[in-house]
């Protein structure tokens, strides 16, 4: 089995740039979001991306022209999964929305055809009574932002076949990264398994006047050498999805968070991290 030809569900932060990191590697790749203006915006987003590769001697004109001519953006879902042999789904974190949408992925693709989920936390057997092939769900976790970051996690659950996530593991390969292949289920899977640990002292460390985000980042940073803190990393991948998930957490276990008013008030104030301007730090743009 091997993946020529994918669609991505789901045009926003992560969905775009996994589309385009295949389009490049040399696959063809159609995103449909449900909003069209979200289409438009990925029209121009991509065309900044591709001109700057140029500009910066990263691509040849050429090379640019034959990834305008893999990378698609579809406005009906029927048509984006036409003739793929794998889709990708990167919508809203939220379980019921996204088990939907494989109720409807699975009436409108070949049973042969990978579905995969890009969640951050959520196993795909969560989604197995939603497709009518389970042997063909897996989770393909990507890292943001996706056309850099190198790790990816391919999460085989007990209802994937070996020849699934292998060739999902492959097309990972593909893509330049350096995937995992991880046999056992749990949420949040290896890399945010590990991430949550920290973040969780971290938010404790806030919510409890020892420090501020600003600072927990500035021991992260500077005393153990990582690339960015818990808060700055929370920026990059959007407050509103930290708060989506400690949402849902909260929910579930009746426990409040550290720090979950905190959260709830900059999604109020669209205080959302890097994609508004604003979140932990402010950014120029
Ligand atoms: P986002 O909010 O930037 O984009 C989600 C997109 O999905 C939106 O454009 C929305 O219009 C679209 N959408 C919602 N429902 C839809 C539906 N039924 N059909 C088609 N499109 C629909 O979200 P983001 O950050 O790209 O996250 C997407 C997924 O990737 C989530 O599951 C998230 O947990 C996961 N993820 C996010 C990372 C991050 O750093 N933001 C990192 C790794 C995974």
């Amino acid at each position: 089995m091997e993946i020529k030809k994918i669609a991505v569900i789901g045009g926003g932060l992560m969905g775009r740039q996994i589309a385009l990191c295949a389009s490049i590697h040399g696959f063809d790749a159609t995103l449909y979001d449900l909003k069209p203006e979200v289409l438009e915006n990925v029209k121009a987003w991509e065309d900044e991306y591709l001109v700057g590769r140029i500009k910066k001697g990263r691509m040849t004109e050429q090379q640019v022209a034959e990834v305008r001519t893999r990378f698609h953006v579809e406005a009906s879902l029927e048509k984006a999964v036409e003739g793929v042999d794998c889709v990708i789904e990167c919508i809203v974190e939220i379980q019921d929305v996204k088990a939907n949408l494989f109720r409807q992925l699975s009436d409108l693709v070949g049973e042969d055809v990978i579905l995969c989920t890009n969640s951050s936390y959520m196993v795909s057997s969560l989604f197995a009574d939603c497709v009518k092939n389970p042997a063909r769900l897996c989770n393909m976790h990507f890292f943001n932002p996706a056309l850099v970051m190198e790790f990816v996690e391919v999460v085989q659950g007990p209802h994937t076949s070996t020849e699934t996530a292998e060739a999902a593991y492959n097309f990972c390969l593909a893509l330049g990264k350096s995937p995992i292949w991880q046999k056992k289920e749990l949420p949040g899977f290896a890399g945010n398994y590990l991430f949550s640990g920290l973040a969780e002292r971290a938010r404790y460390l806030v919510e409890n006047g020892y420090c501020t985000p600003q600072e927990v980042d500035i021991a992260l940073e500077k005393g153990f050498g990582h690339k960015m803190g818990v808060f700055r990393t929370g920026d990059l991948t959007g407050i509103d999805l930290t708060y989506t998930i400690m949402k849902s957490t909260y929910e579930k276990t009746g426990k409040k968070p550290d720090m979950f008013d905190c959260y709830e008030q900059m999604v109020k104030e669209g205080r959302l991290g890097r994609k508004s301007g604003h979140g932990f730090y402010d950014y120029e743009d």
